[in-house]
């Protein structure tokens, strides 16, 4: 594998340090409470003296009503490329028909690959842990993994969604959160994964951490499997100070980990790119409790902060975070926090407004600009010494009993340079018979290998396909390889 280079640049670098520089920021409102709560956070930005010029554009779910099926306009587009920086606010999702997130397309359209989304124990706001000095990040890789969001029903009853990782994702994800942690005087960094079952992917990300982890000898670095990480999570969160994990793993952790501080109103984040960064909210539109003055804008508020940092603009948002722990030490709050006397989002932000400059009992934590690894495509590209077919995987629909799939395969392929090793259903050994009582649906994987590797060539995949085909519906074909003599396949569950 080729060596990694990164250079690290500011990502700020499009922006010069000039106090005088005045940087524009798109800012959608979003659905349900979003524009209260981002009104919020805009009002308490101006007051705390950020420098910041707004830039209103829409997405979500008017701009779905209105036909576009991105719910994301084109001017929205152009205003984010132009800026490069956004404060949002929820969107809506539909649900249950053809439309995208917009909030998945936004990530994606700007690779904001690293999806930063930090937690800490709160004055103020009681929870289960309160006292045990919680203060850790989840950073949840943002653009790869099922949220690729590519499915397919492979059967009438049955659907399939690909898992895809990549080597740069991991590289990218896995140096962000070292140089994160460095940034913020951070020392203990866990990446968590299901390596363990799904050694490919998730390894992958496990592998490649090790390696860029090897680059940090000053940093605490562990595996953890997802599974304990929630665990242990629950059980004592105060040992994790930064945690790197998959999309789909990060966005589930990532909601557990803002109900030990005091709910998803305390939980802000920071989707990064090397080109973009947009700030919002973890939480959704909330749509029951929208337009009635009784969200809690900390957690849009705290991603302000987050997104002053972004700009450099320290003061601004050291002055800004110490003014909303301020409130809340001072026990203001609204409905969602806890029983007693709550203000609505209007008189929450006043409040906040009126102790600008009022420090808190949290000091600031000293913190350097975050540089994110710039790791281009060649950089993540392995090099492997050999690479050799080893056979195919044909999936097929069919009732027929395992046994009966598996005689009339050979029958029909008899005589060509693969041989049937195999047959699958939901990746457990059907045939031969394992002695196991596995279930069968109608989705078969067939497992043919090659024993002469010089015999494998695109015709005879296509003539096994073609056979294969005469008596079975195949929906789905993966090419079999070894890659540096190893198998670049896993093994269904029972064959050896
Ligand atoms: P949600 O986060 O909107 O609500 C979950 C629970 O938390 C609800 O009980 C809600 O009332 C409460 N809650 C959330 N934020 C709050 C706040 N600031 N103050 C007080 N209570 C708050 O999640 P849900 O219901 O799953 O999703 C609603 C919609 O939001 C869906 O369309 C979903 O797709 C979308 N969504 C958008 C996100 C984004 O734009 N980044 C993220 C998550 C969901």
């Amino acid at each position: 594998m080729k060596h990694i280079t990164c250079i690290f640049l500011r990502m700020s670098n499009h922006m010069p340090p000039d106090h005088a520089f005045t940087p524009v920021v798109t800012m959608i409102p979003g659905d349900g409470i979003g524009p209260e709560v981002v009104a919020s956070a805009v009002t308490l930005v101006d007051a705390a003296g950020g420098r910041v010029s707004w830039e209103y554009a829409d997405a979500g779910a008017e701009v779905f009503r209105r036909g576009i099926p991105s719910g994301v306009p084109e001017e929205t587009i152009a205003s984010i490329a132009r800026t490069r920086v956004v404060l949002k606010g929820p969107l809506e999702t539909p649900v249950g028909y053809g439309e995208k997130s917009a909030n998945v397309t936004l990530r994606k359209l700007f690779e904001t690959f690293a999806n930063i989304r930090p937690v800490r124990e709160l004055p103020g706001v009681p929870t289960p842990y309160s006292g045990r000095g919680i203060d850790l990040v989840v950073i949840r890789e943002n653009v790869e993994d099922l949220y690729a969001g590519i499915e397919h029903m492979q059967t009438p009853d049955v659907a399939q969604c690909l898992k895809l990782i990549s080597r740069l994702g991991c590289q990218r994800i896995a140096r962000t959160a070292l140089a994160f942690a460095r940034s913020e005087g951070r020392t203990n960094v866990a990446v968590a994964t299901k390596a363990n079952i799904m050694k490919l992917t998730e390894g992958m990300l496990k592998s490649e951490f090790a390696l860029a982890a090897a680059d940090c000898p000053e940093l605490d670095t562990w595996h953890v499997i997802i599974d304990n990480a929630a665990h242990q999570l629950v059980k004592a969160p105060e040992q994790f100070e930064v945690i790197v994990t998959t999309n789909m793993n990060g966005d589930i952790l990532s909601d557990l980990t803002s109900a030990l501080v005091g709910g998803l109103g305390f939980a802000p984040s920071a989707n990064l790119g090397t080109e973009v960064a947009i700030f919002e909210a973890v939480h959704g539109s909330a749509p029951k409790y929208a337009g009635q003055d009784v969200a809690n804008p900390c957690a849009v508020v705290l991603s302000a902060v987050m997104m002053l940092r972004h700009l450099e603009q320290f003061e601004a948002a050291d002055a800004l975070e110490q003014a909303v722990y301020r409130t809340l030490e001072d026990g203001i709050h609204t409905k969602d926090v806890k029983a007693g006397e709550p203000v609505g989002t209007a008189a929450f932000t006043e409040a906040v407004r009126a102790r600008i400059g009022q420090a808190s009992s949290i000091a600031p934590r000293q913190r350097q600009p975050l540089a994110l690894p710039q790791i281009s495509r060649s950089d993540a590209r392995s090099e492997p010494g050999s690479r050799s077919k080893a056979g195919v995987d044909i999936f097929i629909e069919s009732t027929d009993e395992p046994e009966r799939i598996a005689s009339r395969l050979q029958d029909a392929t008899a005589g060509t340079p693969y041989h049937l090793k195999m047959v699958s259903c939901r990746g457990t050994v059907v045939w031969p018979s394992t002695g196991g009582s596995t279930g069968c649906i109608d989705h078969f994987r067939c497992r043919f290998v090659i024993a002469d590797r010089h015999a494998w060539h695109q015709e005879s995949v296509l003539d096994l396909l073609q056979r294969v085909g005469r008596i079975y519906r195949w929906m789905h074909v993966e090419k079999l390889e070894d890659i540096d003599g190893e198998p670049a396949y896993t093994k269904a569950q029972g064959e050896n």
